[in-house]
């Protein structure tokens, strides 16, 4: 009922211990997320890759920073070079790196410098299934994912893939973050119902940050 009247009223959601939902957290800090995006996506274009079993992904990635997470027939991997252009990925903006180190402090983590940020656009109808970020050598640091646009259902499981999931919803300006004894928590998205959002347009985008070594 408070949400009603007092919507934008940041709200904080714990899913497990060391994962916590902040509600609205990068809102402040949105249009000038989506101004430093737009400058990455100039350089380094969204692409559907192609799973080690062979399938094209429906979510479309690009990344920013020292090292990009990218997946092909050979396997998953960071890699400081896009494939697709073979130059170094995209600095991370300022924007980036701060959002990330400030939501990691919220959620109480100790600061967060990430040398990695995956991108992910979602368009109608494509989801990422169930999936453990494992690929990065440093577990210590939490993960930290920035939601922008239409609004998605989130998926969060436990350690192992059987566990039950809990289903959020997360809107344009929400970030979660998970850490500690939930860092390796399997977690994925439903698939995005189709909607307009007046910044973002017709599609969901997600940052997320690591630091991978
Ligand atoms: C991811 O797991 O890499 C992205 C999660 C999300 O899009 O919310
Ligand atoms: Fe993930």
């Amino acid at each position: 009922m408070m949400d009603d009247l007092f919507g934008s009223e940041p709200r904080d959601l714990p899913l497990a211990t060391g994962a916590v939902v902040l509600g609205g957290f990068a809102l402040p800090r949105a249009d000038a997320l989506l101004a430093a995006l737009r400058e990455v996506v100039a350089q380094a274009p969204f692409r559907h890759l192609i799973t080690p079993g062979g399938y094209r992904m429906s979510v479309a990635m690009t990344n920013c920073g020292a090292v990009g997470w990218v997946s092909d027939r050979s396997g998953y991997r960071y890699d400081p070079v896009d494939p697709e252009s073979g130059r170094h990925w995209p600095a991370m903006p300022e924007a980036f790196a701060a959002l990330a180190a400030d939501a990691a402090t919220a959620a109480g983590f100790a600061r967060l410098v990430p040398d990695a940020c995956l991108i992910n656009r979602y368009e109608p109808g494509a989801k990422l299934s169930l999936h453990q970020d494992k690929d990065e050598l440093d577990l210590d640091a939490p993960i930290v994912s920035v939601s922008l646009g239409l609004p998605a259902t989130f998926l969060f499981g436990g350690l192992s893939r059987n566990d039950r999931t809990r289903r959020v919803r997360l809107s344009h300006g929400d970030v979660v973050v998970w850490g500690g004894p939930a860092r390796l928590a399997y977690h994925g998205v439903a698939p995005l119902p189709d909607g307009e959002h007046p910044q973002v347009g017709r599609q969901r985008l997600n940052l997320t940050f690591r630091k991978t070594r």
